[in-house]
């Protein structure tokens, strides 16, 4: 959707590397620990009891592993796992196609979940309480509601808006799993991880300077890594090392937070037009030109969890934190934040 370099949303190009990536069972799987910890107990009662794991619904921005994990609990509990996503399934039938291929135990991934229909939300809700389908099949006078019974299944469900779901679906997932931002420990050992599968050196302080700049996020560590590999093989002798990683970061404009011209320009534009707010979100989109979904479920999360925005009741407020990164006094702000 936009050719960010920090952005944590996925591009074709990412996806051509992202399979060799991802990690295959929790013990690869870095970082999440509280997570990781809720989600080992579950799958090993469930296994002992030889049953399937609840439905288990995974939020947070994108990036952060949800898809990775829904596959690493398919291979943990030993199961198939079909994907598919919200907008995918636009009517009842294209929900009894993927369901009812699904094996005792196996995991139905549903990527987006928000962004189901109401009317498929409602034939879900059986399939989900009591593994059973009502579809209606013909039109008109004919038409007749047949049930299908399913296998036991566990529906995983990914979303970067668990706000946007409805309740009665959101109660219905046993395990509702909140995907947090990696600290700097966690994306170093990704940086590193994914640096060996691509079989290129990388000093540790290299790594970790990555890391620094990736927004908390694996898939953007991964790609500053891919753009850092390059730049080291053109310019360098091919290992990566802090001063190689640093010119590149730097080439590619990505600041010392990670942020970039886009994160640039909605805060400076907070602060030059708006006086550091409060301003509504949709004023923000606007004089950035993006929509408000896009920067509330892109680019506002990192800012928030580094304190250089701040949500009030009358909209966002840049901090002094984000003053002083872009070089703006403090005082600037008249309501003297
Ligand atoms: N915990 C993790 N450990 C190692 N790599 C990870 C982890 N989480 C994500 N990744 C990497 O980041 C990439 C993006 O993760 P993905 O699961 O596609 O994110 P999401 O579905 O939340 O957008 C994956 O290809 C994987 O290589
Ligand atoms: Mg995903």
């Amino acid at each position: 959707m936009d050719d960010r370099v920090v952005s944590g949303e996925t591009t074709n190009f990412d996806e051509r590397f992202e399979q060799s990536l991802r990690p295959e069972y929790l013990s690869q799987y870095i970082g999440q620990e509280k997570v990781k910890d809720n989600l080992s107990i579950f799958i090993e009662a469930a296994k002992g009891r030889s049953e399937s794991l609840d439905h288990v619904l995974l939020y947070g921005p994108p990036g952060l592993g949800k898809t990775t994990l829904a596959t690493v609990i398919a291979n943990e509990m030993n199961v198939n796992i079909k994907m598919t996503s919200g907008p995918a399934i636009e009517r009842p039938g294209d929900l009894a196609a993927v369901v009812s291929s699904l094996e005792p135990g196996d995991v139905l991934f549903i990527d987006e979940i928000h962004r189901l229909n109401r009317a498929i939300e409602e034939v879900l809700y059986p399939a989900m309480e009591d593994f059973c389908l009502d579809i209606v099949v013909g039109k008109g006078p004919t038409a007749r509601s047949i049930r299908l019974d399913l296998p036991p299944f566990t529906l995983i469900g990914a979303t970067t808006r668990a706000g946007a779901l409805s309740a009665p679906l959101r109660d219905r997932f046993g395990v509702p799993l909140r995907l947090e931002f990696y600290g700097e420990e966690p994306l170093t050992e990704i940086v590193v991880r994914s640096a060996v599968i691509f079989d290129v050196t990388i000093d540790r302080l290299a790594a970790i300077e990555i890391a620094k700049r990736s927004r908390g996020t694996p898939r953007i560590a991964n790609r500053l890594l891919r753009r850092v590999r390059d730049y080291a093989q053109v310019r360098g002798d091919g290992s990566i090392t802090l001063q190689t990683s640093r010119e590149a970061l730097e080439m590619l404009q990505v600041d010392s937070h990670g942020l970039d011209h886009i994160d640039h320009k909605l805060i400076t534009g907070m602060i030059e037009r708006f006086q550091g707010g409060p301003v509504g979100v949709d004023t923000i989109a606007a004089s950035i030109g993006e929509e408000s979904v896009t920067i509330e479920d892109v680019y506002e999360p990192y800012l928030l969890q580094i304190g250089f925005i701040q949500r009030t009741p009358r909209g966002r407020v840049a901090t002094a934190l984000a003053y002083n990164h872009f070089g703006y006094a403090v005082s600037d702000n008249e309501s003297g934040r």
